[in-house]
């Protein structure tokens, strides 16, 4: 939408966003004695009818002078008993859309009586407006060629500077302009194609990002895997000439507390694409699955959050479990039992049910390499958690109760929002197998979400807190709307970046 947002403060404003809530008057949240106080009035009552309604935009232009802007945007807020960070981001959602409808060049946004109304936090709202700004300016044309080329020299994207009436709210801006930018490049990886991003493709772009902001980089792949018995990788990537990878980037402290030695550790299921295997999707369930690596991008997003804004003072480790899914003759089947580095084999029922083979690699090597504080794994695991929570909730799997308060308490500064699912031995013990000691997916229908944070258990020490997002309902936004265009939407960078910030 917006080519680029920059903060920039002018003595004279171009655009000035006022904000309005619902059955109340405009009048006593504007900014005391402005010039332009009573067109914005009579604009926002010429709208009276939903008005203050949470998103709904009326405009005003002022009577050009030296020292007012030409335009003021009064957007509505929604019942001021309401308004918290999810209804900023999507008023200002609407706000930003409408300055780049307009190519509005500059806008100072002169929320700050209603803050004090809504008593909202100035610099949590400025974070919020700064998303919202932020995630609009990327847009999904990266591989748009040379017809629509000419559409978009057609019509350029507008560059914005904003502007906030509170410091706080500009500290705000910036620290959100700044998380979107790692969102964006979760979501520009998210779209690249699986001819494109393979898994040395993503190695390859970790490698230059961990360059760039200063992480420790290594991969696993070939050979190595071999050795280190990574047997998830190994056998999902079989079938592929894009050979599997597991990718590691280590994020150290400057200075690490002294209580906090011992690394957090996040892990991603990065499968380039899921074709299923030899036990094939069928009815165009493979379609869109270039996203099954979102688990992968959200946690390369975070990392670069982490390093170049958030800096906590506890050491990161990120694990990237990469493969594609593919199919020939060489490929992984049902029916072969592979052996994992902490002694446990796994009957394979359904090679479709292959991310929770990667990741279990990725928890042996978390839980006997890293000496992990804790674990948090993201992943495209299961229909099934899109069938019972839809796109409105990710599934959460944790019983370790600090660890989940933590991840809570990140969901709702992030707004990305998560639903806790139970772990029981009755799942686990669904997942015993006949030959091996588990099999990879029970062939009953049940509880599907469940049978695979059931499995991942398996693979994880006793007494490591652990906390498994199922993010296969969440990682896409359908339409255009709000923060969001159609596509890939980085979901997982913001919580695991708060997660993280809580350090
Ligand atoms: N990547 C899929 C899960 C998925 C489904 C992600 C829809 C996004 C949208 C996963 O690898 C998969 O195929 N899961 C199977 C597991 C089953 C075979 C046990 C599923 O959920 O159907
Ligand atoms: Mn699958
Ligand atoms: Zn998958």
């Amino acid at each position: 939408m917006f080519s680029e947002v920059r903060v920039e403060s002018r003595p004279v404003p171009q655009v000035v966003v006022v904000g309005r809530f619902k059955d109340e008057d405009l009048a006593s949240l504007l900014p005391k004695k402005a010039p332009w106080a009573g067109v914005a009035v009579e604009a926002s009552q010429r709208m009276e009818l939903g008005g203050g309604d949470l998103g709904k935009i009326a405009e005003a232009f002022p009577a050009p002078t030296a020292d007012g802007p030409s335009r003021v945007v009064i957007v509505g807020l929604g019942k001021k008993g309401s308004f918290k960070a999810e209804q900023a981001r999507t008023a200002i959602a609407a706000v930003a859309r409408r300055l780049a409808s307009v190519k509005a060049e500059h806008a100072l946004l002169a929320l700050g009586p209603a803050l004090d109304a809504a008593e909202m936090n100035a610099t949590a709202f400025g974070r919020c407006a700064g998303e919202a700004f932020g995630l609009l300016s990327w847009d999904n044309l990266a591989f748009k060629g040379s017809v629509g080329e000419k559409a978009r020299k057609e019509s350029p994207r507008p560059s914005i500077s904003i502007d906030a009436d509170r410091k706080a709210s500009r500290t705000g801006l910036e620290y959100g302009l700044a998380l979107a930018e790692s969102v964006n490049m979760c979501r520009s990886l998210s779209e690249t194609p699986p001819n494109i991003a393979t898994p040395d493709y993503i190695a390859g772009l970790a490698q230059k990002m961990a360059k760039q902001c200063g992480l420790k980089f290594s991969v696993i792949k070939g050979k190595d895997l071999e050795k280190e018995q990574l047997v998830g990788h190994i056998n999902v990537g079989k079938a592929s000439e894009n050979g599997p990878c597991m990718i590691r980037l280590e994020y150290t402290p400057e200075k690490v507390a002294k209580n906090k030695t011992k690394p957090a550790v996040l892990i991603g299921k990065t499968m380039t694409y899921d074709t299923g295997g030899l036990s094939l999707k069928v009815n165009n369930g493979m379609v869109g699955m270039k996203r099954d690596k979102d688990g992968g991008c959200a946690v390369l997003g975070a990392m670069h959050a982490i390093a170049t804004i958030v800096k906590p003072n506890r050491p990161v480790v990120a694990l990237l479990c990469s493969a594609e899914n593919s199919i020939s003759d060489e490929a992984y089947r049902p029916d072969d039992v592979i052996t994992y580095r902490n002694g446990v084999t796994v009957e394979i029922t359904n090679t479709d049910a292959e991310g929770r083979l990667v990741l279990a690699d990725g928890f042996c090597w978390a839980c006997d390499k890293e000496d992990p504080a804790y674990i948090v794994e993201l992943s495209t695991l299961t229909g099934g958690v899109v069938t019972a929570l839809g796109s409105t909730f990710c599934g959460m799997f944790c019983d370790d109760d600090t660890l989940r308060g933590r991840v809570e308490a990140a969901a709702a500064v992030s707004g990305e929002r998560v639903w806790r699912l139970p772990m029981h031995q009755e799942y686990r013990d669904m997942m015993k197998s006949p030959v091996a000691d588990i099999l990879n997916s029970n062939p009953n229908r049940k509880a599907h979400a469940g049978q695979g944070a059931a499995f991942l258990s398996y693979f994880v020490k006793d007494g490591i807190p652990w906390c498994h997002l199922d993010i296969a309902g969440v990682h896409v936004s359908e339409s255009d709307s709000g923060m969001f265009a159609k596509g890939s939407n980085g979901w997982g960078v913001r919580i695991l970046t708060d997660l993280i910030g809580q350090e």
